[in-house]
C-alpha cells in the first residue's frame, strides 16, 4: 500500500506502469456505457473516502465514478462538515478515517494536511489537489499528450501564465518522464524555484523565459490554467489580471508553437482571459480528453496505491 501525494516523490516506473493501465483501461470499456463495471473489480468491497475542502467539479464526480467502475463504493466529505484541522487534530482524523474506509483522497489547502493525513493514515492517501500541486492532473494531461503525439519524453511543454500549483506539477513531471519545460510568465507569479533546479537535477532542460511568443517556439504542448487559484485571495484578482494578460493563449500564440502542437487546460477556465475561445475549442486543444482522462488515470492511481 502506497500514499500517491506527489509526481517527484513517485518512482519514474511506476508512474510510466499507472500511464500504461490508464490507457489499457481506458481502452478496455471504450464505447460502453459509463455505469459498465469494469471487467475486473479490483475495488470490490473498498470503500474510498473523497474529502473536499475546495470545490471540485472534475475530481469529485472522476474519482466517484471510478472508484464504483472498479467495483468500489465511496464517501464523499466536504471539509466544512467535518472537524478537519479545527475539532480535532489532522492526525487524530487521519486514524478515525483509517478504521472506516480503504483509501483516502483529499483535496486541501496547506500541503502540510495533506503530509499528516499520510503520515498518520494507515491506509493509503492520494493528493486530489493543493495550494502546491495537482499531480492527478498532470498524470491524466501526461496520459492525453502520449495518446494524441506519442511518448513525451524529449518533447518540448511551454507553460503560459501563474506559476502555480499545476504548473509546479508540470515541473516534477518533466524531470520524472523526461520532457523538457518552459515557462513564461511575469516574474512576480514565478514558480518555486525547488521544483525547477530538482527537474534540472534530472537532465532537463528547464527555462524561464519572459517574452511568450519566444517561449512557445517549438512547442509540443501549450498549456496555461487559471489566473486566480482558488487558494489565492480574491482582492488579488484585478493586479493578477493586469500582470498575466500578456500571456493569453491565444491564436496568434498557438500559431508560434509547432504546427500540431497540443492545447491542455485542466479547467476550469475562464474564457477570454487566460485562453481565448477560439483555442479552446480549436483543433489544436485537448482539454475534454483531459478531463476524461482523470478519470482513468485515477483507477490507475488508486489500483497503483492498494496494489490491486
Ligand atoms: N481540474 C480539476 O481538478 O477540476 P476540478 O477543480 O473541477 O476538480
Ligand atoms: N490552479 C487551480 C487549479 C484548479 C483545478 C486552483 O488551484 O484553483
Amino acid at each position: 500500500m502506497t500514499d500517491f501525494l506527489d509526481i517527484n516523490t513517485t518512482p519514474p516506473e511506476a508512474l510510466r506502469s499507472i500511464i500504461d493501465n490508464a490507457l489499457a483501461m481506458k481502452s478496455a470499456r471504450k464505447g460502453q456505457p459509463k455505469g459498465t463495471p469494469d471487467a475486473e473489480q479490483p475495488l470490490a468491497n473498498h470503500m474510498v473516502a473523497l474529502i473536499f475542502e475546495k470545490p471540485s467539479t472534475r475530481t469529485r464526480v472522476s474519482f466517484d465514478v471510478g472508484v464504483r467502475q472498479l467495483g468500489g463504493q465511496t464517501l464523499v466529505l466536504s471539509g466544512a462538515d467535518m472537524q478537519l484541522g479545527h475539532g480535532e487534530t489532522i492526525a487524530d482524523t487521519a486514524r478515525v478515517l483509517s478504521r472506516y474506509v480503504d483509501l483516502i483522497m483529499i483535496r486541501t489547502f496547506e500541503e502540510q494536511t495533506l503530509v499528516e493525513m499520510a503520515e498518520h493514515a494507515t491506509v493509503p492517501v492520494i493528493n486530489g489537489l493543493t495550494n502546491r500541486s495537482h499531480p492527478c492532473q498532470i498524470m491524466a494531461d501526461i496520459m492525453t499528450f502520449e495518446e494524441h503525439s506519442g511518448p513525451i519524453k524529449g518533447r518540448k511543454v511551454v507553460w503560459s501564465g501563474d506559476g502555480n500549483n499545476v504548473f509546479n506539477s508540470f515541473a516534477h513531471a518533466a524531470g520524472q518522464f523526461g520532457f523538457d519545460l518552459t515557462f513564461t510568465g511575469p516574474p512576480t507569479l514565478d514558480p518555486e524555484p525547488g521544483s525547477l533546479d530538482e527537474a534540472r537535477s534530472r537532465g532537463v532542460n528547464v527555462t524561464i523565459e519572459r517574452d511568450p511568443a519566444k517561449a512557445v517556439e517549438g512547442a509540443d504542448l501549450v498549456v496555461t490554467d487559471t489566473w486566480v487559484s482558488m487558494h489565492d485571495p480574491a482582492s488579488a484578482r484585478e493586479r493578477r489580471h493586469n500582470q498575466l494578460r500578456a500571456y493569453q493563449v491565444n491564436e496568434a500564440l498557438m500559431a508560434r508553437a509547432k504546427p500540431d502542437a497540443l492545447f491542455m487546460h485542466c479547467l476550469p477556465a475562464h474564457r477570454d482571459d487566460e485562453v481565448t475561445s477560439a483555442v479552446m475549442d480549436g483543433p489544436n486543444s485537448v482539454i475534454f480528453d483531459e478531463a476524461e482522462n482523470r478519470l482513468h488515470a485515477q483507477k490507475a492511481i488508486m489500483r497503483w496505491c492498494l496494489g490491486v
